[in-house]
């Protein structure tokens, strides 16, 4: 079997027809991911010498990154020993990934396409996870899709979604049609790596787009429980709707130094606040990228195009964070 070494020193074995994400956490090693089918591009990496091969299609890659040696670990094993420009993520390897029955707590309409679904787990089997990362719901008939978990660690261990409809979505017609209080599913999570990073940057900046806000939410909460994270700090919340009408929460950001930015694409003629697009928006405001984090959450447009937009304006590529919601019907 081929090794596979971090830049950082760790190793782990690669096992033919596993992705190397798959192979680093079955001994415990976290690497960054998010979507685990290719597409979202945040497992991308370079390899820095030795052979991969692809099993599954590298769909986010260009063909420039992919001559520069860049590669997905989510779509490739080691061919022979290899280096990668890797590091694990150390809080996220004593995590623990559980499939864990749970009921509708209660669910609520937040919009007019987006509803609030609140999840209680069994009392002895509470969620361990940092606020950023996902969840998979497993409801009728194995049904699988991705939520972000939209709140900070509950005493109650309860769990807020937040979930839009997706036009003829198999998933969407149970949301948005049949499920009530008390209804029993499965959750799988908590999965990705999407969480708040210890940096030196002086401005902390939230890109969202619709139910994207969900994971920012969270991470926000994180933030009001722990000011020494925000000591000294500006934060900035971009979020961005078609309309008035998607901008549904209301951030409570006493204690912080931050701003929120709610940016409308298809603003009616009363909106005077800001249009267009969340990272157009961020640019124009000209906060200094140098020293600067971004964790982005939305689309994988807006992932897609604020990640090349901020790092041609100077944030530096390792302070982009993101989780990109990959659809599906
Ligand atoms: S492309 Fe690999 S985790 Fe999304």
């Amino acid at each position: 079997m081929a090794s596979v070494k971090l830049h950082n020193g760790k190793s782990f074995s690669s096992e033919t027809g596993t992705s190397m994400l798959d192979s680093a956490r079955a001994e415990g090693i976290i690497l960054e991911y998010s979507c685990r089918t290719g597409r979202c591009g945040v497992c991308k990496t370079k390899v820095l010498s030795g052979e991969t091969e692809a099993f599954k299609g590298e769909t986010s890659l260009t063909s420039d990154e992919r001559a520069a040696g860049l590669i997905l670990t989510c779509c490739r094993h080691a061919v022979t020993d290899v280096e990668i420009d890797a590091e694990d993520l150390g809080a996220l390897g004593n995590i623990v990934v559980k499939t864990l029955p749970c009921r509708i707590d209660t669910i609520n309409k937040l919009a007019d396409n987006v509803v609030e679904v609140i999840l209680r787990v069994p009392p002895n089997s509470k969620l361990t996870y940092l606020p950023g990362q996902y969840l998979d719901i497993i409801g009728e008939a194995g049904l699988r899709r991705s939520y972000s978990i939209a709140n900070a660690q509950r005493s109650d261990g309860k769990l807020e979604l937040q979930i839009r409809e997706v036009e003829l979505g198999m998933m969407s017609q149970y949301w948005f049609a049949r499920a009530k209080a008390n209804d029993l599913l499965r959750l799988e999570g908590p999965l990705g790596t999407f969480s708040l990073r210890e940096k030196d940057a002086r401005n902390i900046v939230f890109l969202a787009t619709g139910t994207g806000i969900a994971p920012v939410k969270a991470m926000l909460e994180q933030l009001l429980d722990n000011p020494s994270l925000t000591a000294g700090k500006k934060v900035f919340i971009y979020w961005g709707g078609r309309t008035l009408n998607d901008i549904y929460w209301n951030p409570q950001l006493q204690g912080m130094d931050a701003t929120f930015i709610p940016v409308l694409s298809r603003a009616d003629a009363q909106w005077t606040g800001r249009t267009g697009y969340v990272q157009s928006a961020l640019i124009k405001d000209a906060i200094d990228l140098t020293q600067t984090v971004v964790y982005a959450c939305g689309s994988e447009d807006m992932i897609h195009s604020a990640r090349d937009a901020l790092t041609t304006s100077g944030l530096p590529v390792k302070n982009f964070y993101s989780d990109a919601f990959v659809s599906s019907n």
